[in-house]
């Protein structure tokens, strides 16, 4: 009999597929395949030398091991462990396939498409505790999570550790940046064997020596600990929860579930590009209409201070003066620009504001010379909303208590984005306790968990949108808080103003794997003076070349754009900032058209309003001709393709400025040879030809 029900359409509802109490009390193994029979899990007992009754699970792609036997379980800190003795007590099985819609997004549509097992787990012994984990299993990856149900001998938990494992079946290699360490998730990556990570965030991307491509992360991390990935031994890893400053990973109360624990497997890696599985593994939207939330591009008094040209605190360099703020709205509205950052606006900034963890910071106070409501009113008389800031040094305490005096404001002057800040000596949080003791926590602990997703829903209350910088890690909560519009969590484009070193070439070729598999980072690509020349002792430069920097704006997914640099850079060279002023930050449709990771990448994405595509395309240090077939076009039209490519003297160390701009007609017959200077990249404009461009252009 097949009782197996399908459901399309646009719904959340899901089918079940089998449950009940119908199973057999025995420790026998069970399994579940993705719809398309390319992944299988399978849940067993004490395999593979782990101790007896312990539940662990597999993971296999065309029968082939990628997870070898892993354990599941947790250990608490006032109760044994919970995971050997455990027996099979109930099983449910469903299948869901259905498609729902982003707000706004790299993609419009998107399918979900799984099998479920869900199994309870019940202790043998005297307190009969119990756990359910769900297994999550599509065509591109799988999630497992646990749910401790309410139940009388587990109430208030206190979990010291999470036993999950992830044992791989064979050697890989490994792109990771170093997790608890000061400076968050603001590191340049390794590329290292994979026994050669040692304490590494999520994700974590891997390929393994036949080609697979495997990325670690979670899902919907809510009112949980950061999971950090520890390596145990070879090839083998254990999730480790970042602690409370006490020691004490997660303190919850039954019932609750943790995150999903996600594993994307694709034979390329731009199949993890297009895997959605984070966002499938998500609540859909709690926040109702959030048409108030608007993706867009913007430029900001920002720039400046990390050039060293002005200053977020007062005197004769700040920056946030009201004239300097106006004639950035000017440019604003002169170009299309919607949004305008403004940053060192409000009292704190003075003396050695994050050594001294941010305790003169008034958010709802600006310094003297910043007039916020005529700033706003000038401001939105050109069309241009003020974008809000808040940097806490860390200092959480302070900013919860003066959170919703300072989002009131912004909303009162019709602010509709915030970028909050959480730069902190040595990384730490700082966190008052019930007794008044002040305790310093990590940027990704419960705690922090908790305080991001207080601002956005307070925020929410008052339809503003935030954009997190040293946030906790994204883990595809853009879905449930669409104004959750953005956040950094990596190293930005700041790093080429000061960095000791700055970004290499081949950042930009490595973060669409790891980072942005969570979702879009506000890395705030466009510096156009590359050279960094206003800096006072030129000490640092930007390491790309100027058709990269505008390539990183297709490549680099974030709904709210920034160009970063100084409208007076962008004045000297219009004819590329063209460029940045078409590009839209709302998609169709994304579709990567080759990359390896750390080397090259190039994506095709769809515009959302309209019926133009973009095409982005960068390359590492090393120059090369990449082929591409523009097949994803409308094969019933004709495009005018605007083309922004380095030159043949470019090269991003002796001539990043080398460029060509060309216009020409293509169609999705045209096969594009782009050639990629060292350190070099191409953006593209595909825009439906008009009867002027037919005559005008030749075919490309
Ligand atoms: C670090 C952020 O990443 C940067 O964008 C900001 O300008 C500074 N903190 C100051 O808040
Ligand atoms: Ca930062």
């Amino acid at each position: 009999m097949n009782r197996r029900t399908i459901l399309m359409g646009m719904t959340a509802a899901s089918a079940l597929l089998a449950a009940g109490p119908a199973f057999a009390q025995t420790n026998g193994p069970l399994e579940v395949s993705s719809p398309g029979g390319v992944l299988s899990v399978r849940l067993s007992f004490g395999e593979a030398n782990i101790q007896k009754g312990i539940p662990t699970y597999e993971v296999r792609r065309f029968g082939r091991p990628v997870v070898s036997p892993s354990k599941l379980g947790f250990r608490f800190a006032d109760a044994p462990l919970l995971a050997p003795d455990m027996e099979v007590t109930g099983v449910e099985r469903r299948s869901v396939d259905n498609t729902w819609e982003q707000p706004w997004g790299e993609k419009r549509f998107i399918r979900n498409h799984f099998n479920e097992l869900a199994v309870t787990l019940t202790e043998t012994t005297a307190l009969k505790r119990r756990m359910k984990v769900v297994f999550r299993v599509y065509d591109d990856g799988i999630g497992l999570r646990y749910e401790l149900p309410d139940q009388a001998n587990l109430k208030d938990v206190l979990i010291t550790e999470e036993l999950t494992e992830f044992r791989f079946a064979e050697d890989a290699t490994a792109w990771w940046i170093p997790a608890r360490q000061p400076n968050r998730y603001e590191y340049n990556y390794n590329t290292t064997p994979l026994n050669d990570v040692f304490m590494a965030h999520t994700p974590v991307t891997m390929r393994t020596e036949d080609g697979l491509h495997i990325s670690i992360h979670e899902a919907a991390l809510v009112d949980y600990a950061a999971m950090v990935l520890r390596r145990t031994g070879k090839h083998a890893f254990q999730a480790d929860l970042t602690p409370w400053s006490d020691g004490i990973r997660v303190r919850a109360k039954t019932p609750f579930v943790t995150p999903w624990r996600t594993l994307q497997i694709a034979d390329t890696a731009g199949g993890l590009i297009t895997s959605y599985l984070i966002l499938n593994l998500n609540e859909p939207n709690a926040l109702g209409d959030v048409s108030w939330v608007e993706p867009g591009k913007y430029v900001g008094v920002w720039w400046e201070m990390h050039l060293g040209t002005g200053s977020w605190g007062s005197g004769p360099k700040h920056s946030a003066n009201t004239a300097n703020v106006k004639r950035y709205i000017d440019f604003a509205a002169k170009h299309g620009f919607k949004g305008v950052l403004v940053e060192g606006w409000n009292v704190g900034w003075d003396g050695d504001w994050y050594r001294d963890g941010g305790d003169a910071f008034l958010f709802a106070q600006a310094y003297p010379d910043f007039d916020l409501p005529e700033l706003a009113r000038y401001g939105q008389a050109r069309g241009v909303r003020l974008i809000g800031h808040h940097e806490t040094a860390g200092n959480v305490t302070r900013y919860e208590s003066q959170l919703a005096a300072a989002l009131d404001l912004y909303e009162k002057h019709g602010v509709r984005a915030v970028k909050t800040g959480y730069v902190a000596d040595a990384g730490q949080i700082q966190r008052v306790d019930e007794k008044g003791v002040v305790r310093r926590e990590y940027h990704d602990g419960q705690f922090m968990a908790r305080h991001h997703l207080h601002v956005v829903k307070e925020a929410a209350k008052r339809k503003i949108s935030i954009n997190p910088h040293e946030p906790i890690k994204d883990t595809g909560l853009r879905r449930t808080y669409p104004n959750w519009i953005a956040r950094e969590g990596a190293r930005g484009q700041e790093y080429n103003a000061w960095g000791n070193p700055g970004n290499p070439p081949e950042h930009a070729a490595i973060l669409p794997f790891t980072r942005m598999l969570g979702g879009p980072m506000d890395y705030t690509p466009g510096v156009f003076d590359l050279l960094n020349t206003k800096r006072e002792n030129r000490d640092t430069r930007v390491e790309t070349t100027l058709a990269k920097e505008l390539a990183l704006y297709v490549i680099l997914y974030s709904p709210i754009q920034m160009a970063c640099d100084l409208p007076e850079h962008y004045e000297a060279r219009m004819a590329p900032f063209q460029f940045i002023k078409d590009v839209v930050t709302d998609w169709e449709d994304t579709i990567v058209l080759n990359a390896e990771i750390g080397d090259y990448v190039t994506i095709a994405r769809k515009a959302r309003k309209n019926a133009d595509w973009f095409l982005g395309a960068l390359t590492d240090e090393t120059g090369r001709m990449l082929s591409v077939d523009l097949g994803f076009l409308d094969a019933n039209q004709t495009y005018k393709a605007q083309i922004y490519r380095d030159g043949p003297k470019a090269d991003f160390t002796s001539d990043p400025y080398d460029m060509e701009i060309l216009e020409g007609l293509v169609t999705s017959q045209t096969r594009l040879a782009l050639r990629l200077a060292a350190g070099g990249g191409q953006a593209i404009r595909f825009t439906p030809a008009s009867a002027a461009d037919r005559r005008k252009l030749k075919s490309i």
